[in-house]
């Protein structure tokens, strides 16, 4: 059997990271965002690295049909178990497919989809190259690939707020931090990811931030107006210089019509 390295963060990142205001926000902004570049439904979807399906559950309500692809068994269970909460027709849309996202058109039989998302998964990853170039593969003739990647240009500032000054400091030429959920994580930049796409056929249409306030700010759930909250961020992240400060950012491309 091989090792599930997302077996112990599963519950970290459904109960814990989704389940607070900067959960909530990122995926709301993702998916405004998301909105603007889809085709209308009903539009095949692979949802590349997709773990507990937040970002294709909200997909599939509004019909379009989502293949999500994750290595991770415990994951995988985790959308199962959120699917169960959701009617049957949006159910009947999402399937779980267990593998890598390197080996995403095999594994999906060669099928071109109208949208590729890959979202929060190359800061998992040493090299994003294989990962990029699989996601690219997969996505059809005015197909979307869709990206949220760590920001590598503001390292410094989350243990510059924390007071950590030598960490701080160091982040300024890092390309990596130990992240929220206690794993090492890698930062992208805009510019080399949209290389990247360029290498795999597919023209960037445009870059999002994602998360400013809310990842610099101690939200509490109870006490905060998510949907306001929201709202500011979707505001930010499309207008500079705040989307160019965020923690994240979303990278969204095209191929070409045949
Ligand atoms: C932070 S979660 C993001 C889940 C989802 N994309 C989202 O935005 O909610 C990272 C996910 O990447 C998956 N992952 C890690 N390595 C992967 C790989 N090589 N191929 C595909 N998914 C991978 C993990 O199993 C995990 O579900």
């Amino acid at each position: 059997m091989t090792e599930d390295p997302w077996a112990s963060l599963a519950d970290a990142f459904v109960d814990g990271a989704y389940a607070t205001v900067k959960g909530r926000v990122r995926t709301y902004v993702l998916h405004r965002q998301l909105l603007r570049h889809l085709p209308p439904p009903p539009a095949p979807v692979l949802d590349v690295g997709g773990g507990a399906a937040h970002q294709s559950v909200p997909l599939a309500r509004l019909g379009h049909e989502v293949t999500v692809l994750d290595p991770s068994a415990a994951m995988l269970a985790r959308a199962e178990q959120r699917l169960r909460a959701e009617p049957e027709d949006v159910r009947r849309r999402v399937r779980l497919v267990e593998g890598a996202g390197e080996q995403a058109d095999v594994l999906t039989r060669g099928r071109r989809f109208a949208a590729v998302l890959c979202h929060g998964v190359l800061l998992y990853l040493d090299d994003p190259g294989p990962m990029v170039e699989a996601v690219c593969r997969c996505a059809g003739p005015g197909g979307v690939v869709s990206l949220m990647a760590l920001n590598a240009r503001t390292l410094a500032v989350r243990p510059a707020l924390e007071r950590r000054w030598a960490d701080a400091l160091a982040a300024f030429d890092a390309d990596s931090e130990i992240g929220v959920l206690g794993a090492r994580t890698r930062g992208d930049t805009v510019e080399d990811l949209s290389a990247l796409l360029h290498e795999g056929g597919i023209e960037v249409e445009s870059w999002y931030g994602v998360w400013l306030f809310s990842d610099w700010t101690e939200l509490p759930l109870d006490t905060t107006d998510v949907a306001a909250v929201a709202e500011v961020e979707l505001r930010a992240a499309s207008r500079d210089p705040y989307r160019q400060l965020s923690r994240a950012f979303h990278l969204v491309g095209r191929r070409a019509e045949a």
